[in-house]
């Protein structure tokens, strides 16, 4: 296994579009192994202070051993983002300078064969973030019908061959349930043989990630929740790692920093103006430059965006 936790991807790019001031209150909504939490802290002042949301335990355990010096100005939730807005109110917050989404999994995940988030490695199909609740990789293998897997392997994972395989996965599990990465990955070869095996693989285990964490939900719920907590002049920034997380967060931005919009009434002739709630800061997302993508492959297809409070 990986010693190193989690390279965090745009360390520079974060901080640069994150931090407008240095004394505010800052959430990393997703703290991992705390790279980015570290280098925000380096980057304000001591007055400054950071709450750090992870839905892993083990993310909360590693940031906090790691990040043992600031500890005085950091706050870590063992929640999901979701219910960041709830969490701050508990905690008295109702404003915040900044917020950083990098969304998915950390490598510490994905290395650890127990948590079996790889088909690189036997192991269960747990593949649940936050291993204290919820389903697991073997449930919805097991329990799902044959529509619904073919749905979440082409919805969430683009793959052409989903209804192929999730008819295999029921004839499959109607003979012994599917319960490990190697089991599944016999299941997707046999469909798409060896030449396509591995994009296969990594597009079905992504459906099956996104579905058991309720990822996309969560990333519009927290988004939804960013226009009431972020202060005028505040800073989002979301770095995503594919299209389907991408193009929600590109959306949002767009429809918030929209100057008008249609009006309901069917024979208006022109739109009507409204006040945007953001002004997107990065016209395109911003890419790790390409000594970083040689350095660390992790971050190839990260996409950072960034919208300010208006
Ligand atoms: C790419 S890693 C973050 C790495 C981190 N920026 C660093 O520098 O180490 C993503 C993290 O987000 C967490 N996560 C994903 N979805 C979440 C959610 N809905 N709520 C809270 N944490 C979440 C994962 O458990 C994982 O630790």
């Amino acid at each position: 296994m990986n010693t190193e936790y989690h390279e965090p991807v745009l360390v520079s790019e974060v901080c640069e579009y994150l931090v407008t001031s240095h004394d505010g209150i800052y959430v990393d909504a997703t703290t991992g192994g705390g790279g980015h939490t570290k280098a925000i802290l380096e980057t304000v002042s001591p007055g400054a202070r950071i709450v750090c949301f992870d839905r892993d335990a083990d993310a909360i355990g590693e940031s906090k051993r790691k990040l043992q010096q600031w500890k005085s100005q950091l706050t870590f939730i063992h929640d999901v983002f979701g219910a960041m807005q709830d969490r701050l109110q508990q905690l008295s917050i109702n404003k915040i300078n900044g917020i950083l989404f990098d969304l998915g999994v950390s490598s510490f995940q994905i290395n650890n064969a127990d948590r079996g988030f790889t088909y690189q490695q036997e192991a269960k199909l747990d593949m649940r973030m936050d291993m204290r609740s919820g389903i697991t990789g073997v449930d919805v293998l097991q329990t799902y019908k044959e529509r619904e897997l073919a749905d979440i392997f082409f919805h969430y994972g683009e793959e052409r061959k989903a209804r192929r395989i999730a008819r295999k996965v029921v004839e499959e599990r109607n003979k012994k349930p599917i319960t490990t990465s190697t089991e599944l990955a016999e299941i997707v070869r046999a469909i798409v043989g060896e030449r396509h095996l591995v994009k296969s693989l990594a597009r079905i285990f992504q459906a099956l990630r996104i579905e058991i964490n309720a990822e996309l939900d969560q990333l519009s719920k927290a988004l939804e929740q960013t226009t009431d907590l972020l202060h005028t002049g505040g800073r989002l920034v979301v770095i995503s790692y594919h299209s389907l997380e991408d193009r929600i967060v590109k959306r949002f931005m767009k429809e918030r920093s929209a100057k008008s919009k249609r009006s309901e009434d069917p024979f208006a002739r022109q739109d009507i103006e409204i006040d945007p709630d953001f002004r997107i800061v990065t016209k395109k997302p911003v890419l790790p430059q390409p000594d970083e993508q040689r350095r660390n492959p992790r971050s190839r297809s990260a996409k950072l965006r960034a919208a300010e409070r208006c």
